[in-house]
């Protein structure tokens, strides 16, 4: 094994009891599991972040921190291993490292991020990825691509073609992927990404934000294919979830939503948590951006 990969892996912190969890639950035969999540550490640099609007309130670094180590820990408990990166001061970004790349199966796109601010992240998402043995590709110039934009159902690549990902990202996904998942373009207006308002819950049920903008996305996916069941939650924040195998990872503090999916999570045998996340949301940053997950 290569130093840079054993050294990563010395820190993989390894299936261990949860405290939060009880798997009293079977999971459905149509959700992922998975063995790996790799994450970063949060930058010192974090309240330089790029965000759509400034918060009320400023970003508290050290309570950021303390959230996203929550967050560690609970993925932890859901996977077999974690692959952790240290942050990069010069990416205040970095902790949100689903934008680095998209992974089905042995493939692992690596992204050209559409922040010209972000370009570098994905460096040493990449290396890992190569040293897994995953099969690397590159978006290329002029490409743009933020993997916040890609939701894959296992059915689906949906694209969201935001001011992050672009046209030709899309043709070189379809290219990518031809003969292997069916790639659609959906245009996202209002949001910085397409999961911003849009998540997998299961393999034919998505949550989607109660807005405008994002009914029109659910009306373009519904004119392509009846195959989804859509969950409307009345807040933007809580419209990304974080679903790992039998668990259903949510926002705390949006009770609304939360009550439509614990609903929908007793009707599915699966275990709702919730946590919180208050000051990365400040950065745009929802539940699945922290995390990549594969096998
Ligand atoms: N703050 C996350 C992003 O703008 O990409």
């Amino acid at each position: 094994m290569q130093t840079f990969l054993r050294k990563i892996l010395i820190s993989a912190i390894l299936f261990s009891v949860s405290p939060f969890l009880c798997y009293t639950q079977t999971p459905s035969p149509d959700t992922p599991s998975y063995q790996f999540a790799m994450v970063r550490n949060i930058s010192d640099s974090f309240e330089n972040s790029l965000k759509l609007n400034p918060p009320l309130d400023p970003i508290n670094l050290d309570l950021a921190k303390q959230q996203h180590e929550m967050y560690i820990d609970l993925i932890q408990q859901m996977v077999s291993a974690v692959v952790r990166i240290d942050a990069d001061r010069n990416h205040p970004d970095c902790n949100f490292i689903e934008d680095t790349a998209i992974i089905v199966d042995d493939i692992a796109v690596i992204s050209r991020m559409g922040a010209i601010e972000r370009r570098g992240e994905e460096g040493a998402v990449a290396q890992i990825l190569q040293e897994l043995g995953k099969n690397i590709v590159h978006i290329h110039s002029p490409g743009t691509m933020d993997g916040g934009d890609i939701l894959h159902t296992g059915k689906h690549l949906f694209v969201g073609l935001s001011q992050r990902t672009n046209e030709y990202a899309l043709e070189q996904l379809k290219s990518i992927f031809q003969g292997k998942t069916e790639v659609v373009g959906i245009p996202v207006a209002n949001s910085l990404h397409l999961k911003s308002v849009l998540s997998f819950f299961d393999s034919e049920t998505l949550i989607v934000a109660d807005t405008k903008e994002a009914k029109v996305i659910q009306s373009n996916i519904e004119s392509l294919t009846n195959e989804y069941t859509f969950v409307s939650v009345p807040d933007v924040s809580a419209s990304n979830v974080l679903r790992i195998g039998s668990n259903l990872i949510v926002q705390d503090g949006f009770s609304a939503s939360e009550a439509t999916l614990q609903d929908l999570c007793n009707q599915k045998s699966v275990n709702l948590i919730k946590i919180d996340m208050s000051e990365l949301i400040k950065a745009d940053g929802a539940l699945t951006c922290g995390c990549l997950l594969f096998n």
